[in-house]
């Protein structure tokens, strides 16, 4: 352990010794330098919130928790948040293996396979071998890179390496080389319990009353929406719901009240990447409405792992043949 330690250290010394950070020139679409300068230049800026909920989607997940706590909300404009413009599904791999060494350890090709909608496990970039993994996986962001509370980074894209802008941590590897028009949308750490940094909100050990929660969450979010309002992911595990007393009634307060402030928006990951792309002021800002309708007819499907083992799946259309699971996505 010692040992991983120290040479995680020396890397990092390595590389910001030998990494020059290249002037950003950055123009056009899908081309944004890194930093902590809004890209509204003039007027009052909306603050983006996105709500990232990492695990699969089951039924009891679906209908007791994500349902309730996020189907009635409306923006500031009027329009509905997360639910009409169905959730962005991402990618947090197939396996969701438990092991920190398998994900560090992972080839390019493992990590592809992983991949094929994007967060990291474990939020353990593995450096360029997880962007390329990305890209050829098709996919357009990362959202696993975490940022300081106290250095709150836009959205921007992997066309010019700066190492000095956004940290790279004790634990992580962060990429070296340039992937043009690949965004990272930085993950901005919360002041937890002690003032800890943390990431996901089950990482930040508040408890209390559902006020106190609530208050808490209204405290992490009011920090950059006094100062230069980069937008927001907060990770929200569901296990939290479960684990930390009052969470959930102290979450739907929280929202509740972030309702009522007229420069929050809840959006989607892709809908903060237009944004940066066309950084229009708060009274310019417009959720899209998407018309989504859904004809599912659920079929339950009973499928054998390639272990042998039996795993039950609900799906929109016929059953595949096998599980769906690494070298086999569709279940061939
Ligand atoms: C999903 O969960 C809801 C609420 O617990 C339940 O009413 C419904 O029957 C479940 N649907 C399936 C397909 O299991
Ligand atoms: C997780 O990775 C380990 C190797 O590090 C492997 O032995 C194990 O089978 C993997 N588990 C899953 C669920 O893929
Ligand atoms: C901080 O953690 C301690 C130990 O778990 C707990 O007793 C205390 O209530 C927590 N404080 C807050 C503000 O959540
Ligand atoms: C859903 O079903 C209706 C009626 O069968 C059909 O008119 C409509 O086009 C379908 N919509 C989609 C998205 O498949």
């Amino acid at each position: 352990m010692r040992f991983l330690l120290v040479s995680a250290l020396c890397f990092l010394l390595a590389r910001t010794a030998s990494v020059q950070a290249a002037d950003c020139g950055c123009s056009g679409t899908d081309c944004r330098c890194c930093g902590t300068t809004s890209p509204v230049a003039d007027g009052e800026i909306p603050q983006l919130i996105v709500l990232s909920f990492n695990e699969a989607i089951l039924n009891d997940t679906f209908s007791n928790i994500w349902q309730p706590l996020l189907f009635d909300r409306k923006n500031p404009d009027g329009n509905p948040d997360l639910y009409v413009q169905g959730f962005e599904i991402g990618s947090n791999s197939i396996t969701g293996n438990s092991s920190s060494q398998y994900w560090s350890e992972a080839t390019e090709e493992t990590l592809v396979k992983e991949f094929q909608g994007a967060r990291t496990p474990q939020l353990q970039l593995q450096g360029d071998v997880s962007i390329n993994a990305y890209i050829t996986s098709g996919l357009q962001y990362d959202s696993s890179w975490t940022s300081r509370s106290t250095k709150a980074v836009f959205p921007y894209t992997l066309d010019y390496v700066d190492s000095h802008c956004q940290e790279c941590r004790l634990g992580t590897t962060c990429p070296s080389d340039t992937h043009a028009g690949f965004w990272i949308a930085p993950i901005i750490d919360l002041q937890g319990n002690n003032s800890d940094e943390c990431a996901a909100l089950s990482g930040c050990n508040i408890r209390g009353t559902a006020d106190e929660i609530s208050a808490w969450l209204l405290e992490q979010v009011d920090r950059g929406r006094s100062s230069n309002k980069a937008p927001l992911t907060l990770l929200v595990p569901t296990g939290w719901f479960r684990a930390t007393e009052n969470s959930y009634e102290g979450f739907q307060k929280f929202l509740d009240t972030l309702g009522s402030y007229n420069d929050v928006f809840l959006v989607s990951q892709k809908q903060v990447l237009d944004w940066m792309n066309n950084p229009v002021t708060l009274d310019q800002f417009q959720t899209e409405v998407l018309e989504r309708t859904s004809n599912c007819t659920e079929v339950n499907c009973r499928l054998e792992n390639s272990e042998g083992q039996i795993r039950y799946m609900y799906s929109c259309v016929p059953c595949p043949d096998k599980y769906p699971w690494l070298d086999d996505p569709l279940g061939e």
